[in-house]
């Protein structure tokens, strides 16, 4: 055989959110891939990374009141764990925030500017002076110039469809913080992408693109390139561009270059060689699996920055679809926005990766994950088929035989049959059109169990348990299951591994598709796969809404007001307040009245405060009284609608039952300044 090197990637996810249904479609469809490839004995590398750079990541790291280092540490673990669960076989998953990326960042760039293929030039853009960074068009809302519909994102309108530039916008502001943009003027890097139009005419001729792949871009080709902005201005969360202090490398510079850095950061750990898989006289394929939303970034600039800084272009780029869920986009109000960790909760991973396998093909349709049909199709062909075979037969071979296989099969064309569709099976795997691949996979299955339909070992079983020809038979629908789980081996990593060791073999690889398992003892029979239950799959619906709903009324109220000063902070006066009465106050929901004792004022007269309080359904006024609590005690009183409060009482907690104020046996006097 044919040895090939072969290096794969696949997207790497954002460093600020879940892994959830739709990235693990993506590293499925690429996992029984490699797979493939390793059973086959090809030398095949897998990396992937977190994507951890860009304002996305910095914003939502300050709401959580964290560093952005802590920040994708964290998720990073979580990802690692969710893939891993999922068995996702990564050589190496890794992070572009890596002193790695920032070498090859920084040195690619510096070759793209001494070839001439960087220039610089002012340009005018949004600036938020409360924040006082530069607006991306998605931080920019306002109301639709065409058609008046308010709270529109600063590109195009969700309502009418419509794209304009930010500055078109009707009342725009900053959707961080609220601040009207100014127009401000900086200087930015450009990539010369057009440079490269007749380099990627001719890749994109190179025939290793899909169709669709192809004539997108041909139709990007046709038109007139733009020059890329590949800088950012501080305050951003990745790498300073050499020599250009306060500028960073745009996260989509240096997300690509995270795949050369994951991999070089494997090659150092296990001794490989790094250029001869970069370099432009490389004799390894390279693969890229990404989803159609990013095909630009990976088939026009991509391809240009590598070459531009001389290194080796992509063998090919694998896009696929979206995932929809149940006929429509995953929602996080409806529960169809699962998480990974709640799949997880419920299912048993394989469930979907041979779901997934068996709708998968190669081209960038989407694909429908129909809750239904899931639990249909699992349950039949898992359990119902393959599973049924062993289980089937085992009992027999162990109650007649002490767990030995025959020496003669009784229908070796039967298994012959399951064996001349390796080859096929394998171009489709390697081709991606895994679903042409589980469909021969399965019409093998259907024969298989007719097979012991028609040969009733039961049957036999009753009159003699120990006939050569029950044997034989039990013996062949144990060859047909090892067969079967050999070419479902890279779809069902951890079935299989339950399944050799039923077995008694050694971990199958491909080619063990060749040949037969005779006189040989296999261990007892062992449950391999429980059938889907629908109840649990609804649950999982159920959790995945009250997920998303908890995590957006945390997100709204994980939002962070301005940095202050701590000559404003001084301003506040904080006092220990005793409450001397509180009570009901008709009509209101939330709120409680409340008397409180601020001790005595400099002419040793007694203050008093009434103020009103949203704690009422954690407090029963009764238990409140003689407690201590901490007071603003100079806020500007406020005449609300059921009277004037004079000042704001400190409580904490996430609402309902837990409100929490200040214990009442602290020691502390009333007045006392809290500092
Ligand atoms: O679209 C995304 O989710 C990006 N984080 C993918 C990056 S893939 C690569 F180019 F780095
Ligand atoms: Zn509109």
């Amino acid at each position: 055989m044919n040895k090939r090197k072969i290096l794969v990637t696949s997207a790497l996810p954002y460093a600020n959110g879940d892994i959830h249904l739709g990235h693990l479609m993506e590293a499925i469809q690429t996992d029984i891939w490699v797979r493939l490839q390793k059973l086959q004995g090809h030398d095949c590398i897998w990396v992937c990374a977190d994507d951890a750079h860009g304002t996305a990541i910095m914003l939502s790291a300050q709401t959580q009141g964290i560093t952005p280092e802590e920040l994708i540490d964290r998720i990073n673990r979580q990802h690692q764990q969710d893939f891993s669960d999922f068995l996702i076989g990564f050589d190496n998953f890794y992070t572009t925030h890596s002193e790695e990326n920032r070498i090859f960042s920084e040195s690619m760039y510096q070759a793209m500017e001494s070839n001439g293929h960087i220039h610089r030039r002012s340009i005018k853009q949004l600036f938020d002076p409360d924040k006082n960074l530069f607006l991306a068009d998605r931080y920019i809302i306002g109301t639709c110039p065409k058609c008046h519909a308010e709270e529109q994102y600063g590109d195009n309108c969700e309502a009418c469809g419509s794209t304009y530039s930010p500055s078109e916008l009707i009342s725009p502001r900053s959707a961080i913080s609220g601040a009207v943009p100014i127009e401000k003027e900086s200087e930015h890097f450009f990539f010369d992408l057009p440079a490269f139009k007749g380099m990627l005419k001719a890749w994109t001729r190179s025939g290793t693109l899909q169709d669709q792949v192809a004539n997108k871009l041909n139709e990007w080709l046709e038109q007139e390139l733009q020059q890329w902005d590949i800088s950012r201005d501080a305050p951003y969360f990745g790498f300073e561009i050499p020599d250009a202090p306060g500028k960073y490398f745009y996260v989509w510079v240096d997300a690509p270059i995270g795949y050369m850095a994951s991999f070089k950061n494997f090659c150092d750990r296990e001794g490989l060689d790094f250029d001869s898989y970069w370099l432009p006289d490389s004799d390894a394929e390279l693969y890229h699996f990404i989803g159609k939303d990013i095909i630009n970034f990976h088939t026009l600039f991509w391809p240009a920055v590598l070459t531009s800084s001389g290194y080796r272009t992509p063998t090919a780029v694998f896009a696929h679809g979206f995932l929809t869920v149940d006929g429509t986009k995953m929602s996080k109000s409806r529960g169809t926005f699962v998480n990974a960790r709640t799949y997880l909760d419920h299912l048993n991973p394989e469930y979907l990766r041979y779901y997934l396998a068996a709708k998968l093909s190669s081209g960038i349709d989407d694909l429908d994950l129909n809750l239904e049909d899931f639990a249909l199709r699992v349950n039949a062909d898992l359990v119902g088929k393959v599973v049924n075979i062993a289980s089937r037969c085992a009992g027999f071979i162990h109650k007649g035989f002490d767990g030995m296989l025959a020496e003669n099969l009784d229908n070796p064309e039967l298994l012959a049959g399951i064996q001349s569709i390796k080859a096929e099976v394998t171009e489709h795997y390697d081709n991606r059109e895994y679903g042409k691949a589980i469909r021969l996979i399965m019409a093998q299955a259907d024969k298989a169990n007719q097979y012991i339909n028609d040969k009733e070992p039961w049957v036999l079983a009753k009159t003699d348990k120990q006939s050569v020809e029950l044997q034989a038979i039990c013996s062949t629908g144990i060859n047909a299951f090892r067969l079967l789980l050999c070419y479902l081996k890279p779809v069902l990593p951890g079935l299989t591994k339950k399944a050799e060791a039923f077995l008694n073999i050694d971990p199958l690889l491909w080619r063990d598709a060749d040949s037969l398992l005779t006189n040989h003892r296999i261990n007892k029979f062992q449950a391999l796969i429980t059938r889907v239950e629908p109840d649990k799959i609804a649950t999982m619906i159920d959790a995945s809404k009250a997920h998303n709903e908890t995590a957006i009324a945390t997100a709204a109220e994980n939002h962070f007001e301005p940095e202050i000063a701590f000559e404003d902070f001084a301003k506040i006066d904080l006092r220990i307040a005793r409450i001397v009465e509180a009570a009901h106050v008709e009509g209101a929901n939330k709120l409680l009245r409340l008397k409180l004792d601020l001790g005595l004022d400099s002419k040793g007269q007694p203050i008093f405060k009434q103020i009103f309080s949203g704690i009422k359904s954690a407090y029963d006024p009764a238990d409140l009284s003689g407690k201590l609590t901490v007071v603003v005690a100079n806020l500007q009183a406020r005449k609300m609608k059921f009277g004037v409060s004079e000042g704001m009482i400190l409580a904490a907690g996430p609402g309902g039952k837990d409100i929490w104020l200040l214990e009442p046996d602290s020691g502390a006097s009333p007045g006392l300044r809290v500092t």
